[in-house]
């Protein structure tokens, strides 16, 4: 039986610096100009820095509508609290899914005064008919993110979504469901996915650099690579280890009006959901 072709980088992106929240210095790489969105993913940052003076302000009481926010962290802690009552610190290797729906207001602030804070906020789109969806969010603790340990050294946190071998993730996904891995692969060590050939996919590397596809493309340290067409992904490590996210899904393929943390259909909606929150609907 012949394999299924494997998918090649298409572009690559090492998005821009940003500042969010109160301040917070981060690299926007999803939703940027060089990368507005890759259906259905409209956003992803890294925030990365030992500097206080970089995340102390956090990201004080901001409202959310018509997507899901996915916070996975690295390094540090972030305490987040919303107005449905929910309230935790998620610590570095821990998840937070949180469904904004027809509308939440939360809080993420830095759960520390010095040393390194780092992690990925990715924002999933939701499909129209779920975009008023009553707001919930699941948080795993870094024991709760299913680790999968092969024999060649190679380790797999599965935050979403099930990999080669089996392993499923934590989070339950009513709406897309997002492949979301975090893949760390020895010198030498070899990596195989499968995914579904109509979804879009990319890479993005924390730390050393991976070789992918039959040519064998390079993708460096702090860039994200998007994958075309193909029914699998193959990522190799060369003489150093490799850490990277790989994050895969269906798209939604409906129309995108964006306004700041709104992200609905049209821009009639949008405009609806500034009133309500100026209202005190959410
Ligand atoms: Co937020």
């Amino acid at each position: 039986m012949t394999k299924p072709p494997v998918r090649e980088i298409i572009a690559t992106t090492p998005g821009i610096p940003a500042s969010d929240g109160a301040g917070v210095r981060m690299t926007r790489i999803i939703g940027s100009p060089q990368l507005d969105m890759l259906d259905p993913f409209l956003l992803l940052d890294c925030f990365e820095s030992d500097r206080p003076e970089d995340y102390i302000g956090g990201f004080p009481d901001h409202p959310h509508r018509g997507f899901e926010t996915v916070t996975y962290l690295l390094a540090g802690r972030m305490r987040h609290k919303d107005n449905a009552g929910n309230e935790g610190v998620i610590e570095a290797g821990g998840v937070q899914w949180m469904t904004a729906g027809r509308g939440i207001v939360h809080s993420e602030m830095p759960e520390q005064e010095n040393g390194l804070l780092m992690g990925f906020q990715l924002w999933v789109n939701l499909p129209a008919g779920a975009k008023m969806t009553t707001p919930g969010y699941q948080e795993f603790p870094p024991s709760g993110v299913p680790l999968e340990q092969r024999p060649d050294g190679t380790q797999v946190r599965v935050i979403a979504g099930k990999t080669a071998a089996g392993t499923a993730g934590a989070v339950r996904n009513d709406w897309v469901h997002p492949l979301y891995l975090d893949v760390t692969l020895p010198a030498h060590g070899a990596f195989e996915q499968a995914v579904e050939a109509d979804a879009n996919a990319f890479a993005y590397v924390i730390e050393g650099e991976l070789a992918t596809g039959p040519r064998e493309q390079r993708l460096e340290r702090r860039r994200l690579g998007i994958f075309g067409p193909g029914e699998r992904i193959a990522v190799t490590a060369g003489d150093a280890a490799v850490r990277f996210l790989l994050v895969a899904a269906q798209p939604l393929n409906e129309p995108v009006a964006r306004g700041g943390p709104f992200v609905m259909n049209t821009r009639n909606e949008v405009l609806q959901a500034f009133e309500d929150f100026r209202n005190g609907r959410f």
